[in-house]
């Protein structure tokens, strides 16, 4: 065997960040840049000879030479067997499935989830542990750890491997098994749904529009809404997969997915749009001209869970991060079941769901999904909806023409639990100097800001977020500044961990409103004044020269 090892020294700037490594593609082209994180993982993980890995993508810029890079080195440090998707393809949830599904030892995800791709875009890698979820920070700063300290790597000297055709190869005594990414995926995804619901909703002249963005999510869509579901071809656009997304932001959000919203909000328009991002993991879900906030979306899911097949038994809990509106709090509440508020980042909703505590999640940055895999799930969420659309016409069948819209669905639940208005403000590429002088500006106000009056506002207390994690006590501290109004309004700061460009502020607003009078009205009317406090309070204007959001969603 052809196996070297490779004099190395460290980058000391490879600290996963709330969801792995992410760096501009340049940086992973240096010599070494990539091979030093790998063996970093494999230093740290310590797998037994001949453990199994799961090893996949979304399709962006560097994911194939990547993909070869990482099966030479995983050849070298003694795995006995790499599960790759084809073509180097595999989603972040569809990973997910395959390490819970083959019990793998763990896996390892390459993507910077809705960053843009291309030669000057994003690339980043992930480490997921046996239970499919993300590395837990423990494991995630032992890495970064043995980064620090990197001497050397490990790599079989070899010919690249095929990915292309489904099949089993050789490598240095390691079984590389190329699969196909798609198939396990979607019969999970029937095994919870209603799909002869579904297709029935779709064939019955309700339009859906999907949205790959040009992303992973392409041949997956295609699988599912037109050769399982039998949708109308027109039911799905951008699904071929490039590498720099066709240029755009795969980020499905207001701003990011505007081809589709001008479709959602335009003459015509059909019943029901959804979008994810470039990994896979994220959604959006709008109504024909209506908007469906993720925090929304959570609750609205939770609230009607049992009208799917895979939750007819019931949810057991919540979780739901910081950030995230309490919306399925209420939610929780009624049903009579716990709901846990965690930090920013899937890999904290894990524990909880290994512990059988909790059965849904979600975070505000268009984040939903559930206990069947360990990640988000975009195509989850748009098919949850579409089985709670579905199974709603069929009860309504009776009455002519009763079939529920997305804003009649959206609409009926505030009415029920009231509304938690909510908005997030991001202030991206700020100089980091002045993004920190905001927090630290912030934090020195906490005994003046508290008792403080703001017109109809009055501020009952400011903290820094921390949490315990119930199941295993680690403590995550500097999650978050949260200043909290005696009405149950809420703003919070929060410095972005996934940005390779200088700091991202993000802003989140939340008032409370349970007057059905007022629940039609846009976020941002409905916030005006909370938007005007988060500016006075944090002096942003002053210390960043914006007066002005890059992104409201
Ligand atoms: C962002 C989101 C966060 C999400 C993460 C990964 O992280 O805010 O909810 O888990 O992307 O998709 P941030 O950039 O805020 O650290
Ligand atoms: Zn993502």
């Amino acid at each position: 065997m052809n196996i070297h090892s490779i004099p190395t020294k460290p980058f000391n700037d490879q600290k996963p960040g709330t969801s792995g490594l992410r760096k501009r593609v340049p940086a992973f082209q240096q010599p070494h840049y990539l091979e030093n994180f790998v063996q970093s993982i494999f230093d740290t993980i310590a797998a037994p000879p001949g453990a199994t890995l799961t090893l996949g993508g979304d399709g962006r810029y560097y994911n194939r030479e990547a993909i070869q890079i990482i099966l030479k080195m995983a050849a070298a440090n003694g795995f006995g067997r790499v599960l790759v998707g084809q073509g180097g393809i595999l989603s972040t949830p569809a990973a997910s499935c395959i390490i819970r599904k083959y019990q793998t030892y763990g896996g390892i995800i390459l993507s910077a989830s809705h960053n843009p791709g291309g030669p000057d875009g994003d690339f980043g890698i992930k480490y997921n542990t046996a239970n499919g979820g993300p590395a837990p920070e423990k494991v995630t700063e032992a890495i970064f750890a043995n980064s620090k300290k990197i001497s050397q790597y490990r790599i079989l000297q070899a010919l690249d491997i095929e990915l292309d055709a489904i099949g089993e190869s050789d490598i240095g005594g390691m079984q590389v098994q190329v699969i196909d990414p798609v198939v396990d995926y979607a019969d999970l995804m029937a095994s919870l749904f209603d799909f002869n619901a579904i297709h029935g909703l779709l064939n019955s002249g309700f339009r859906m529009k999907f949205d790959a963005m040009h992303a992973v999510t392409g041949p997956y869509a295609k699988e599912i809404f037109l050769n399982r579901l039998d949708a109308p071809a027109d039911s799905v656009m951008n699904v071929v997969p490039l590498e720099d997304f066709g240029g755009g932001h795969p980020d499905p959000n207001l701003t990011y997915a505007h081809e589709l919203v001008e479709i959602i909000y335009g003459d015509n328009a059909p019943d029901f749009g959804a979008a994810s991002d470039g990994d896979g993991d994220r959604n959006m879900i709008l109504g024909k001209h209506f908007f469906v906030t993720p925090s929304d979306s959570l609750a609205v899911i939770a609230a009607n869970a049992k009208l799917a097949p895979g939750y007819a038994k019931g949810v057991a809990g919540i979780a739901r991060s910081m950030p995230t509106s309490a919306a399925a709090d209420r939610v929780a509440a009624k049903l009579g079941i716990p709901c846990y508020e965690t930090p920013t980042g899937w890999k904290f909703f894990g524990n909880l769901m290994d512990a059988g505590k909790v059965t849904l999640c979600g975070e505000e940055s268009f984040g939903t999904g559930s206990d069947h895999v360990r990640e988000k799930d975009g195509l989850w969420a748009v098919l949850f909806w579409l089985n709670i659309l579905a199974a709603k016409q069929q009860s309504d069948a009776q009455q002519l023409k009763a079939r529920q819209s997305v804003e009649q669905i959206m609409m009926a639940h505030w009415a029920q639990f009231g509304r938690n208005v909510y908005s997030r403000h991001d202030y991206e590429a700020l100089p980091s100097d002045a993004a920190n002088g905001v927090m630290q500006h912030l934090h020195a106000s906490f005994n003046q800001l508290t008792g403080a009056q703001f017109g109809r506002y009055t501020i009952k207390t400011c903290d820094d977020f921390s949490y315990t994690d119930p199941i295993d006590g680690s403590v995550s501290t500097g999650q978050g500044i949260r200043i909290l109004f005696s009405d149950g309004s809420r703003i919070v700061f929060r410095l972005s961990g996934t940005g390779t460009e200088g700091a991202t502020l993000r802003i989140y607003l939340e008032a409370f409103e349970p007057d059905v009078n007022q629940h039609h009205l846009d976020a941002q009317v409905a916030l005006a004044e909370l938007i005007k406090i988060a500016l006075q309070i944090s002096e942003l204007t002053k210390r960043t020269g914006r007066d002005k959001p890059t992104v409201i969603t």
